[in-house]
């Protein structure tokens, strides 16, 4: 038998192999269709040329989900509120980065994401399980706008394994399971493999989203963990910069991010070109930021630990809870660039360490390539009530301290100082 060759006689490539930081910049972008451009052109267009009303019937059959595309058809564009060529890129590239995900949707911000998650499969009379504590506006979306749709919200604390199970099994018409781990701002984790096992013992199986905010697409890969959204403000680490508001939802199966598409063109809150071209120049550089965030992290909390005007440290390396140890290990690669630090003398204290600050920066977000400071009790979380802060475990003196890639000995000592002065 010859050896395989093409028909000028040249013997075929190797099949292309490829890891997720090599296809982010791989996928998604054809040159030629960018006049040759290295880099995406934006299509700013708000509406597209039909090549003829044949095609335009097509378009809009295939939009409103009454045909099916061919596997290799080119369905051509509509109308940049249902999709426009740099949400399709963007969405192409962040495929690769989510391990175990078929298909991705871009969104305006990440509120805008897990709103049309929500709405997409919750209806009135719907019960909606999520984890405790919660970021500040989920918590409010679910109580002043989603409650009064007639969707139930159904708070289970983070971490604990029979409350998630019973309230599961318990639940009426469950529609969606909507876990945040780590949790805005302590930290505490749940254990998605387990909560997507219990989902799927139901004849009715909810959907299972995980809000990755905090951790990834680097360090936590929840769609290979049974959950079948993987949900992103993408504003935070995958942007990276503090400049710009995104979302993301991935998802396993890409029927779901069909639904999906179809509600936030009812909505109209899918993400502006400009925004898809500065996002996807950054999704290449997620994983360098995140490491060097993380190791950052874990050495200033390390020269932290023990100070005597901190209650605790609250980071991944620093659970005491064997469940919570065991929950991170089991689902998390690194810990992340997130700490929060439980001060001594609550929110006077707490008040003071943030005016000490100098390089820190005091803002709510995170996932910058500069640090920033928080007082959730007073800012991200303030619109719950005292008990519900309290169990929480988002206390007074809880400063919630994002970690960027500045030199870590710098943080530390300015850390250090502003504990020491308390
Ligand atoms: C965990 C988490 N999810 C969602 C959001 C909302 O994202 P956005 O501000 O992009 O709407 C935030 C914002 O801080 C967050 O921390």
């Amino acid at each position: 038998m010859g050896e395989a060759r093409d028909d000028k006689g040249r013997r075929p490539l190797p099949p292309l192999v490829a890891r997720p930081d090599t296809q982010v910049l791989m996928r998604g972008f054809d040159p030629r269709l960018s006049v040759g451009s290295a880099r995406p052109a934006v299509f700013r267009s708000s509406t597209y040329v039909f090549s003829s009303p044949e095609a335009a019937e097509r378009a809009f059959a295939v939009a409103l989900g009454k045909v099916e595309a061919d596997p290799d058809e080119d369905v051509e564009l509509i109308y940049s509120r249902l999709s426009h060529p740099n949400a399709e890129i963007l969405e192409d590239q962040m495929v690769p980065l989510e391990t175990g995900a078929s298909s991705a949707a871009v969104f305006n911000t990440g509120m805008a994401a897990i709103s049309s998650a929500i709405l997409t499969w919750c209806k009135p009379g719907s019960q909606l399980i999520y984890t405790v504590p919660v970021y500040g506006g989920t918590h409010m979306l679910l109580y002043e706008l989603m409650r009064d749709f007639g969707i139930q919200p159904i708070p289970v604390p983070a971490g604990d394994l029979d409350a998630m199970a019973s309230a599961i099994a318990e639940a009426g018409d469950l529609r969606m399971v909507l876990i945040e781990t780590p949790a805005n701002p302590t930290l505490r984790m749940t254990d998605i493999a387990h909560a997507a096992a219990r989902a799927r013992e139901r004849s009715d199986p909810p959907l299972v989203a995980v809000d990755n905010t905090f951790l990834g697409p680097v360090f936590q890969h929840p769609l290979t963990l049974g959950a079948d959204l993987c949900i992103y403000s993408a504003t935070k680490y995958l942007a990276g910069f503090s400049d710009m508001l995104g979302g993301v939802v991935t998802a396993r199966d890409p029927e779901l991010t069909r639904h999906l598409r179809a509600t936030r063109s009812m909505l109209g809150n899918i993400l502006q070109p400009d925004e898809c071209w500065l996002l996807d120049s950054r999704l290449a550089t997620v994983s360098l930021r995140m490491n060097k965030q993380s190791k950052n992290a874990q050495r200033i909390v390390e020269a932290l630990r023990g100070h005597k005007n901190a209650h605790r440290i609250h980071h991944p390396l620093f659970f005491e809870e064997p469940e919570q140890q065991r929950i991170y290990a089991a689902q998390c690669d690194y810990p992340g660039a997130i700490f929060s630090v439980d001060l001594k003398g609550g929110k006077p204290m707490a008040f003071e360490f943030l005016r000490r600050l100098r390089i820190t920066k005091n803002a709510v977000s995170l996932g910058g390539m500069e640090s920033l400071a928080c007082h959730p009790a007073t800012t991200t979380h303030s619109e719950m009530n005292e008990q519900q802060l309290a169990e929480a475990g988002v206390t007074p003196g809880l400063v919630r301290i994002s970690v960027g890639i500045e030199d870590w000995r710098d943080l530390a000592r300015e850390y250090a100082d502003a504990l020491n002065a308390l």
